[in-house]
């Protein structure tokens, strides 16, 4: 005796979404929050690395928090070597810990180790939370923020852990 039952999982989705391109996008960019760019959403995490949280990272904070969002930045050691299933982990445990939950959004800005990174943490949070992508290097702007294409390496194999996670919205700032 046997029973079979088939889980019907055919799905038809719209992940499209827009690139901006442009000088200084920070403004535009709270304006999208504003008007809804991501639903549900009550805590912002903006993941970056050590370089880029000087340059631009604690200035987008500031400009969210004065604009009445929750945010908080995360930030890791910059380079190649950070871009690892510990590091990932440890950003896990420091949202978790700041008690993010599947109500956030992360806002990767920087190079393409900060966006495969934070594409990849976004991608498994609390099973898929929001992204947005703000690119801050030429190989960010023109190749890792558009795709979906996120991950980490490993000692043996690079960009071979990861999951494809499309963002809200790419930001190339022109300025950065
Ligand atoms: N997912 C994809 O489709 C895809 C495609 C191509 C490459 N990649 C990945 O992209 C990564 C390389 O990207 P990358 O070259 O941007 O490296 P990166 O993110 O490591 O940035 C390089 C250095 O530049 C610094 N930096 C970033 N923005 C800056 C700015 N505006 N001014 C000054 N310094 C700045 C960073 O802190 C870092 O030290 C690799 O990990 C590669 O595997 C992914």
């Amino acid at each position: 005796m046997s029973a079979n039952f088939r889980v019907a999982l055919k799905k038809v989705v719209d992940h499209s979404y827009d690139i901006e391109i442009g000088e200084t996008l920070f403004k535009l960019l709270i304006e999208d929050l504003k008007r809804g760019i991501v639903e549900n959403v009550s805590k912002f995490a903006i993941v970056t690395d050590s370089k880029v949280e000087a340059l631009y990272g604690q200035a987008l904070l500031e400009q969210l928090s004065q604009n009445g969002f929750h945010a908080e930045l995360f930030s890791f050691p910059a380079g190649e070597k950070s871009k690892t299933r510990e590091t990932k982990a440890q950003l896990e445990d420091q949202l978790l810990s700041r008690s993010y939950g599947r109500d956030c959004c992360i806002i990767a800005i920087g190079g393409g180790a900060v966006t495969d990174l934070a594409g990849f943490l976004a991608g498994t949070f609390g099973r898929g939370v929001p992204s947005l992508n703000y690119a801050t290097t030429l190989l960010g702007a023109a190749d890792v923020s558009i795709g979906g294409k996120t991950g980490v390496n490993t000692p043996v194999a690079t960009n071979l852990i990861g999951v494809f996670h499309q963002p809200k919205k790419v930001y190339i700032d022109l300025v950065t």
